[in-house]
């Protein structure tokens, strides 16, 4: 299948300080990987590095085969990268309809399509963004980059503090948006077991090094490396297993 991101030997940072020291990744058109590694590894810097919002050091970004490094953030968006940043960026004081009709684009996800794949979300649509609980922030979060209609999507954690029977609904939700709507994905993930069944491969990284890449069921299947990575093999990933 055609390349949808391709990163070859990239480095990047903040400022001065260089974070991310040599990747290099493929995603093919419809895939989906997840991004796995202890708190700090650089997981976050990666993802800001294909949105443009860290300091380029070297190596190449492509998007559908054209050279994307050099374009501005809102360029690379227009080009069709949707981002779920760590923090959540909904407008609390806009309508969850709001939110999401303020960014819409043409394509396949529209607004009503989005409150079939979350229907919590239908029925708080006239709620204000500071008024949703947690997961209806994530789940509007995802939304919002839905609604973008973008070729590839990046989701930062988005199960981050919220409680189990959200995070089991998000990432069910995930799992049809990805394996039946075919949206392309690379999602951030401290619990590797939970994303390894989401997701077609896997990129574990360390210290701003891919250590480990392959398929998120050979990785799911072996105990060794989930143990070399994650500790108590691979339950808890990063957090508080460091
Ligand atoms: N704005 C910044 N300026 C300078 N250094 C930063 C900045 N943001 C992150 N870093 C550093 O980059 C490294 C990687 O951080 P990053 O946030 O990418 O990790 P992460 O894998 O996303 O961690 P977490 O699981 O805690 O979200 C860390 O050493 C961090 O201190
Ligand atoms: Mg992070």
């Amino acid at each position: 299948m055609a390349e949808l991101l391709g990163l070859d030997h990239v480095a990047a940072g903040y400022g001065l300080a260089t974070v991310l020291n040599d990747i290099s990744l493929s995603l093919a058109d419809g895939r989906s990987l997840a991004l796995l590694g202890r708190n700090g590894a650089g997981k976050t810097t990666l993802v800001n590095t294909i949105v443009g919002v860290t300091t380029m050091k070297g190596g190449a970004i492509r998007l559908g085969g054209r050279d994307i490094t050099r374009l501005r953030p809102e360029q690379r968006a227009h080009a069709g990268i949707g981002w779920v940043p760590q923090e959540r960026n909904i407008f609390k004081s806009l309508t969850v309809e709001e939110n999401m009709t303020a960014v819409a684009r043409p394509g396949p996800w529209t607004v009503a399509r989005v409150y079939d794949m979350f229907p919590r979300l239908r029925e708080r649509r006239r709620n204000m963004g500071n008024q949703l609980s947690g997961g209806e922030q994530q789940m509007l979060a995802v939304g919002r980059a839905l609604v973008l209609n973008p070729r590839l999507i990046l989701l930062d954690e988005p199960t981050e503090g919220l409680a189990p029977i959200i995070v089991d609904e998000l990432l069910g939700a995930l799992k049809r948006i990805i394996w039946d709507e075919g949206v392309s994905a690379i999602i951030v993930e401290q619990n590797a077991q939970k994303i390894l069944s989401v997701t077609d491969d896997a990129v574990i990284l360390d210290r701003g090094l891919v250590v480990y890449a392959g398929p998120s069921a050979a990785l799911a299947a072996d105990r060794d490396a989930l143990e070399t990575h994650f500790g108590v093999a691979g339950r808890a990933g990063g957090r508080g297993a460091a």
